[in-house]
C-alpha cells in the first residue's frame, strides 16, 4: 500500500510538500503589504453560493489588537503563539441573507484559510492554524453578533526561529510532521 509519506514525497507541489505548521517563527517582520496578500489570496477562494461566509480579524505583534487576540487563545496555545508576528482570529456567518442556515460557512472558511496558507507558502511565510481558541470569550471581544460563530486563529510569520526559545514539551515536537493516514 502506497502511503501518504511517500506520496507527499514524490508526487505532489512544492508549496504543499514544503508547508508545515511551525511554533517559532524568524524574526524578520511580515509587512502589512504581505498581510493584504495573504487576505487577498483568501478572498478568492471558493465558497457555497459565492456567500463569502469568512471573516477575519488580525493584529501585529506589538499592537491592541494582537494582544486581545492572543488572550482569546487557549492556555496550550499561548505558551507559543507570541512568538508569532501576525495573529489573526478567523469567524465565519452561520447564515445567509435570508437568514437560513448556511450549512457549508465552515467549509468555506476553511477553504479560505487554505488559500491564505497557500499564498503565504509560496512567500515563504507559515501559517499555524489553530482550534484552540476561546470560542465565546472571543464572540464577545471582538463583539461578533449572534449569527457569527469564532472557528479559528492563525498564527503567520517567516519560517526561521529557534526551537529552543519553545517550552521543553514543544521542543519535542518542533518539525514538519510527516504522519498521514493512509489513501486506501
Ligand atoms: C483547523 C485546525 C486546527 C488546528 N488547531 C491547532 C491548535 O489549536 N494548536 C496547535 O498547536 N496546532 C493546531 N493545528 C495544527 C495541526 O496540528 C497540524 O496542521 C497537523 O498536526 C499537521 O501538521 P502540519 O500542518 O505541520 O503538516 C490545527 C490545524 C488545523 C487545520
Amino acid at each position: 500500500m502506497i502511503t501518504e509519506k511517500i506520496l507527499k514525497k514524490h508526487d505532489i507541489h512544492p508549496l504543499l510538500q514544503e508547508r508545515w505548521s511551525p511554533r517559532v517563527f524568524s524574526d524578520q517582520a511580515v509587512q502589512e503589504t504581505e498581510i493584504q496578500l495573504l487576505l487577498e489570496a483568501g478572498r478568492w477562494a471558493p465558497s457555497s453560493s459565492n456567500v463569502q461566509p469568512w471573516r477575519i480579524i488580525w493584529g501585529a505583534k506589538g499592537g491592541e489588537t494582537y494582544n486581545r487576540i492572543f488572550e482569546c487563545l487557549d492556555p496550550f496555545n499561548q505558551k507559543w503563539a507570541g512568538n508569532a508576528p501576525v495573529l489573526m482570529l478567523a469567524a465565519f456567518k452561520k447564515t445567509k441573507a435570508e437568514g437560513k442556515e448556511n450549512f457549508h460557512a465552515l467549509h468555506d472558511l476553511g477553504a479560505f484559510s487554505a488559500h491564505l496558507t497557500f499564498q503565504a507558502q509560496s512567500m515563504g511565510i507559515a501559517v499555524h492554524q489553530m482550534a484552540g481558541v476561546k470560542h465565546e470569550e472571543a464572540h464577545a471581544e471582538f463583539e461578533f453578533t449572534n449569527d457569527y460563530h469564532v472557528a479559528t486563529a492563525l498564527a503567520i510569520g517567516y519560517y526561521g526561529g529557534d526551537s529552543s526559545d519553545l517550552p521543553e514539551d514543544l521542543q519535542k515536537i518542533e518539525t514538519p510532521t510527516s504522519e498521514r493516514k493512509t489513501r486506501s
